[in-house]
């Protein structure tokens, strides 16, 4: 199986950015171990700060992946344009957050995302990634 993860704006600082709320492990390092866990699944990373790279790679990895895994960081919250991505493609794409953002401020409680993806995963650390791959793997 092959799985995209794909972040977004500023996910490239976790391990550093608020780690009351992101935990103090860089996303790297964990990606490591999610790998290790699963080493029969291809996967792919892109993170960008700039929305359009990550609609560019949606629809990359439309092509050639059989699922994504999108952190969208704050986007989720304001891009109809990555909305429309997701619902402009053929493969399922799991919505995830390490916080929980049903539990944070109001502005973070709206998804332009959520109602195009397979569904969402929340509120779990790093792990919010490691349960959207065990999503794929129930579900293939
Ligand atoms: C986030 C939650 C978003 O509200 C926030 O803007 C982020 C990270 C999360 O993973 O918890 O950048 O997507």
């Amino acid at each position: 199986m092959k799985i995209s993860i794909i972040n977004g704006p500023n996910l490239n600082l976790i391990g550093t950015r608020e780690p009351g709320i992101y935990g103090s492990t860089t996303f790297e390092d964990y990606f490591q171990k999610l790998r290790k866990e699963y080493e029969t699944i291809d996967f792919d990373y892109f993170q960008s700060n700039v929305e359009g790279e990550l609609i560019n790679e949606i629809q990359k990895a439309a092509k050639n992946m059989d699922g994504i895994i999108l952190n969208a960081g704050a986007y989720t919250h304001t891009s109809i344009a990555i909305g429309d991505a997701i619902a402009s493609i053929k493969i399922p794409v799991v919505e995830v957050h390490i916080s929980n953002v049903e539990a944070r401020e109001e502005f973070r409680k709206f998804s332009h995302i959520s109602s195009k993806c397979a569904g969402t995963i929340s509120g779990f650390g790093l792990k919010s990634y490691l349960l959207a791959v065990e999503s794929f793997i129930k579900n293939s």
